[in-house]
């Protein structure tokens, strides 16, 4: 990383502040010694220019539609690597050798279960919770079976246990969740599956029937949760490294991120898709009022799935999932009107001037609606797919943090209330 240095006036007095740059060339202004020599700070509501942290794991460039992971392109990856491949990059920095593969495969198959008495805190949820808010109570319930995760500075081989576990467990819990949704009986994992076959299974199985493994459908899900897998210092990945940086156990940072993603704003986006379309097949299937509505000032309903804060030209994860969309829908032979409009949608929004001239083009979030939709997920289960998929993400991000020692986030405010006054008294 080199230097440079940035000159800020004020009030007749100049101060030198560094310059980084990083690989990729971009730059950023080093402030943290501001406050110190000039008495300011910087004030950056929603953090949209400020540059948390520097980062080894994930690159992405808005504005020429790049997503790298490590420094691979998430076309290369969802081309020639598995979902669990790309786990072990982000969270170990390298692809694996097929020998280090091997046991990455084994130390996580040998923790799918889940601690019987975990069983008893999910039976105590009513089956039409939330998925994402019953998600994130069990993964804070693991410090409690789990307490040698609670020091994270301790050995790094607990450290990786608990990385295991997380990676390991995760889809268990997922799949209880939609299995109790539906009363069904919960599935125990079949450690001789993949990691995908064994989600897939343990979701769709059934204790008395074999479970046919459909490819296309493992593929599909495969490569939706490489491209969900990491997307730099996102808001939950920032969630993630604020609760770490105070050093608690890496379940509850997990367990912080997942309630971060569950926001319409965040992951919650493409459960907020298929619900508009739902409402658009509701109101008689007529895409150009809701088109209008999107682009009337006075009205605050925006099209779902639609622009993103980053992706200013296309978002790279859009294009890829498009095409597995279209795989999927065939080889299932779906019918479903909720596509229909969604096609007609997109179509129509991409050929409109006001979208056009904001660049809104449809994000990963409204294909993934889509996909998931044909393969049988409950909407409420769509955010749920989106933290599976972030998982590593979060993970890496967390160790980064932790192994540059990163202190304790605690950003400052501009005091804007009332000022010292007497109190009341009678
Ligand atoms: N429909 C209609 N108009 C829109 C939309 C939309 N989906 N998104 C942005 N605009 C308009 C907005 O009204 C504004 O217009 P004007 O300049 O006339 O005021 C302009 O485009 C710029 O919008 P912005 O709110 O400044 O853009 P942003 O970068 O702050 O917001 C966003 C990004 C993703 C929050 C927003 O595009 C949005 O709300 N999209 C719908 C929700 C969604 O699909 N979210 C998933 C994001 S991808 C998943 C993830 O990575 O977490």
């Amino acid at each position: 990383m080199s230097e440079n240095t940035a000159q800020l006036t004020y009030q007749g007095n100049t101060y030198d502040l560094p310059v980084v740059k990083g690989s990729e060339d971009e730059l950023g202004v080093d402030i943290s010694k501001l406050r110190a020599t000039s008495g300011l700070i910087t004030l950056d509501v929603g953090f949209k220019n400020t540059g948390s942290t520097t980062s080894e794991v994930t690159f992405l460039d808005g504005e020429k539609g790049i997503l790298r992971y490590r420094g691979y392109s998430i076309e290369d990856l969802c081309e020639h690597s598995t979902f669990s491949e790309v786990a072990y990059l982000l969270i170990n920095g390298e692809l694996p050798t097929a020998q280090e593969f091997e046991q990455f495969k084994v130390d996580i198959s040998r923790h799918t279960l889940v601690h019987e008495n975990v069983r008893k805190i999910f039976d105590g949820f009513p089956a039409d919770a939330h998925p994402m808010g019953v998600l994130s109570s069990l993964v804070t319930s693991l410090t409690a079976f789990h307490p040698e995760s609670l020091d994270p500075n301790r050995d790094p081989k607990m450290v990786d246990l608990t990385i295991h576990r997380l990676i390991a467990k995760l889809p268990t819990l997922a799949s209880w969740v939609y299995k109790k949704s539906i009363g069904h009986p919960l599935m125990y994992p079949e450690n001789k599956l993949g990691y995908i076959e064994n989600f897939m299974k343990m979701m769709f199985g059934l204790p008395v029937e074999d479970y046919e493994i459909d490819p296309i459908l493992v593929d599909a899900l495969d490569k939706l949760l490489i491209l969900h897998a990491d997307h730099e210092q996102n808001c939950s990945a920032a969630t993630v490294r604020v609760v770490g940086s105070s050093q608690a156990s890496l379940y509850v940072a997990i367990a912080a991120g997942i309630n971060a993603l569950w926001g319409p704003l965040h992951g919650g986006a493409n459960q907020a898709v298929i619900e508009m379309l739902e409402d658009i097949h509701a109101s008689g299937g007529n895409v150009d009022k809701f088109i209008e509505k999107a682009k009337d000032p006075e009205d605050p309903f925006r099209l779902m799935g639609f622009g993103h804060r980053v992706y200013k030209n296309f978002d790279p994860r859009a294009k890829i999932i498009k095409k597995h969309a279209d795989a999927v829908l065939d080889k299932l032979g779906i019918n479903d009107p909720l596509l229909e409009i969604a096609k007609g949608l997109e179509e129509k929004a991409l050929n409109d001037e006001y979208f056009k001239a904001r660049k809104l083009y449809p994000n990963v979030d409204f294909y993934s609606g889509i996909i998931y939709k044909a393969m049988g997920f409950p909407t409420e289960m769509f955010t749920v797919l989106f933290a599976l998929g972030r998982l590593p993400g979060w993970i890496a991000q967390w160790k980064e943090s932790r192994n540059l020692n990163q202190p304790i986030s605690r950003p400052r405010q501009i005091y804007t209330g009332e000022v010292a006054r007497p109190y009341p008294t009678k």
